[in-house]
């Protein structure tokens, strides 16, 4: 079983779907620890109330990211994690974090990457005008937002649509594919290729002839 370590800073709703698809027996791993590196994340309530190990690691507690990183590892590393998830966790993390986890990193990110990278990617998309929004589940690497993607979905933007409506959208389908993604890892149905993720053992052809346009066509 795949040791699951799950990184929050906020609210903690994909949490939340991560935990209910561990129960429902979606993904083969168990969720060994949540980290935030914020005391007042919700999201430590959401794990508390499963009985979930929580530890809050500060990153103003640390000098300088690398100290706080090295924290992280060795908490991570006494729970014996194999698959760190980063779950809407706010800070950058950097090559030493990842060198503790090779391709062990995944994280969501609610835009179709590589646009829209860092913060409030929703917002940056909503801003740009862009008619197909989205989210990306993929591999951490040294660089922000950069890592090989496992899975994308392009959400609509509608015409009256608010910033907001669109991110709860976004965020609807985030729970979808992270869950997904993170049972295809657990499964060992990832392999990276120059970057490419091959996911094994799927049935794409319904995918085949799919398309999403942003607008009616007859
Ligand atoms: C999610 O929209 C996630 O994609 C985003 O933070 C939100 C966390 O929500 N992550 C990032 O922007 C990372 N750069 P949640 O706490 O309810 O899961």
């Amino acid at each position: 079983m795949i040791k699951i370590g799950i990184l929050i800073s906020g609210s903690g709703s994909n949490l939340q779907s991560i935990i209910e698809a561990v129960k429902a027996g979606n993904i083969a791993g168990e969720i060994v620890l949540v980290i935030s590196n914020n005391a007042e994340a919700y999201g430590l309530t959401r794990a508390a109330n499963y009985n979930i190990p929580t530890k809050v690691v500060k990153h103003d507690d640390y000098s300088d990211r690398h100290t706080f990183d090295q924290e992280l590892v060795k908490v991570l590393k006494e729970s014996q994690v194999d698959l760190v998830v980063l779950a809407g966790f706010m800070r950058v993390l950097g090559a030493g974090f990842i060198a503790a986890f090779p391709d062990r990193v995944i994280n969501i990110h609610p835009a179709l990457l590589p646009s829209f990278s860092g913060t409030h990617g929703q917002g940056q998309a909503f801003a740009y005008g862009v008619k197909l929004a989205g989210c990306t589940v993929h591999f951490v690497d040294e660089k922000v937002d950069h890592g090989p993607i496992i899975i994308q979905a392009a959400v609509p933007v509608l015409s009256d649509d608010s910033e907001e409506r669109l991110a709860a959208r976004i965020l609807r389908c985030e729970h979808k594919i992270f869950s997904r993604a993170l049972a295809l890892f657990c499964a060992g149905k990832l392999q990276i290729e120059d970057r490419k993720v091959k996911i094994s053992g799927v049935d794409e052809s319904q995918l085949d002839d799919q398309f999403l346009i942003s607008c009616p066509v007859e």
